[in-house]
């Protein structure tokens, strides 16, 4: 019997290109208004499922037996089994084995132990905007959003400062995977096959080999830092395999570096673009976080991650089937009418609750590093403001060509 027609979505969601001058706002207002989901395909008798309102969107995080991340692969495209393996790390896992990958790291991220990084994040970020102020301007990415999140990062893991740009490189690289052009497979020495790479890219392979080096330092001479902590502790009485803990090295090195990086190179496009929010702006905590955190729904830095459908089950009407794929838009989520009034607007004073999906609907795979972002965020706005920095945006901005991150590559500022 031939399936029922399925309404579909009106974009290419599979497509960087839809996101080359960011979120598609029409498009996406014009799904969060038609009832049910909405289907896109991606292949012959494949395709998936697309969540784009907020209460959904957390309905869907917080149940990860329904929607699983370990079930398939939690980005776009399908990957074979083996591959799955190969690539998983606490992101790509349902509880009670995430639970336990989690608890090796997350107390280093508590909001009372990310008060403790405050004095090294504001010392970054003052030394970038002097700089900046100096030169009278240049890419505001390369001098102040790319630097800043990933010396943070790196600081938290233990690598050590020479080795900062090449972790912005790899990382650059890893996204690289998310756009439409195919990458060089055997760049930075690799010879394994780039369907087995997280993010089918070389990059993951410069990541792997940097962080087997540098834990085997660890592990004969162990410091403070969280890469002694993963390759010395046990779980469940075992240590970490190495797939285990280099795909968590580059998950980290990943999450901590290019998400808090987008929300910062957004910061400067929205401040150009919302003088309002800013004029008069103090530079009190709960002022400036209250704008770090518009700046984060604004810009919605992760677009989407996908789950599995693993019991049938019924989403805003919709019936769905084990092994159907379900993508939840963030970047559609934290625009909707229903939950933020007036959403395109950016408001220096909008109502924190409920809060904006940018770190995920809440559940078990929340945004680790949230706490940490948001006070990375809010310190630049702190440090800007203090500084009366206004910039001008001198060219358009480029953005990171990719259907998964809300990434700007290059946004040239003069500092008035
Ligand atoms: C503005 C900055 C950031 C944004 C928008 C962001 C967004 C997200 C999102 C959407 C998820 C998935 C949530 C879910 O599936 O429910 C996530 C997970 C994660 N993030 Fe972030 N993130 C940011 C910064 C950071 C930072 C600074 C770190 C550094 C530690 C970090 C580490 C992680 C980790 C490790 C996970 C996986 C958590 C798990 O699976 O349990 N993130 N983030």
């Amino acid at each position: 019997m031939a399936s029922p027609a399925r309404p579909e979505a009106p974009i290419d969601l599979d497509n960087a290109d839809t996101f080359a001058s960011g979120i598609p706002q029409a498009a996406f207002a014009s799904m969060r208004a038609t009832a049910g989901l909405l289907w896109s395909p991606v292949a012959e008798g494949q395709g998936f499922w697309s969540v784009t309102r907020h209460a959904e969107v957390v309905e869907v995080s917080r149940d990860t037996t329904t929607y699983s991340s370990a079930v398939g692969h939690i980005q776009i495209y399908d990957i074979d089994e083996d591959a799955i393996a190969a690539r998983a790390s606490m992101i790509d896992l349902d509880p009670p084995i995430h639970t336990r990958l989690r608890r090796l790291v997350s107390s280093a991220f508590t909001p009372r132990h990310v008060q403790g990084y405050e004095g090294a994040v504001r010392l970054r970020v003052s030394d970038c905007l002097d700089s900046l102020v100096a030169a009278g301007g240049g890419d505001w990415v390369k001098a102040v959003a790319a630097p800043v999140p990933i010396g943070v990062i790196c600081d938290i893991m233990g690598v050590p400062e020479e080795d900062h740009n090449y972790m912005i490189e790899l990382s650059d690289h890893l996204v690289a995977g998310t756009a439409n052009e195919p990458l060089e497979p055997d760049a930075y020495g690799n010879t394994t096959p780039l369907r087995m790479l997280p993010f089918n890219s070389p990059a993951a392979h410069g990541i792997f080999e940097y962080a087997r080096w540098l834990g085997q330092k660890r592990r004969e001479q162990p410091t403070k830092d969280l890469v002694s902590e993963l390759v010395n502790s046990e779980v469940d009485g075992e240590r970490l395999s190495d797939a285990e803990y280099t795909n968590f090295f580059r998950l980290m090195i990943f999450a901590g570096n290019e998400t808090s990086r987008s929300s910062m190179a957004h910061l400067a496009m929205h401040m150009v673009q919302f003088p309002e929010a800013f004029d008069g702006a103090e530079t009190e905590a709960d002022q400036a976080a209250a704008l770090a955190e518009e700046v984060i729904r604004y810009s919605s830095p992760i677009l989407y991650f996908r789950r599995t459908v693993t019991a049938p089950t019924v989403l805003s009407g919709t019936a769905l089937k084990p092994g159907d794929k379900v993508v939840m838009w963030y970047a559609a989520a934290n625009f909707d009418d229903a939950v933020f009034d007036d959403s395109l607007a950016f408001l220096a004073d909008r109502p924190q609750a409920p809060p904006n999906v940018a770190f995920g609907g809440g559940g078990a795979h929340f945004c680790l590093g949230a706490s940490l972002a948001r006070m990375e965020l809010m310190i630049l706005v702190q440090e800007m403001l203090a500084r009366g920095i206004e910039l001008e945006v001198v060219s358009p901005p480029v953005f990171v060509p990719s259907n998964f991150v809300n990434g700007i590559e290059e946004l040239e500022v003069v500092v008035q």
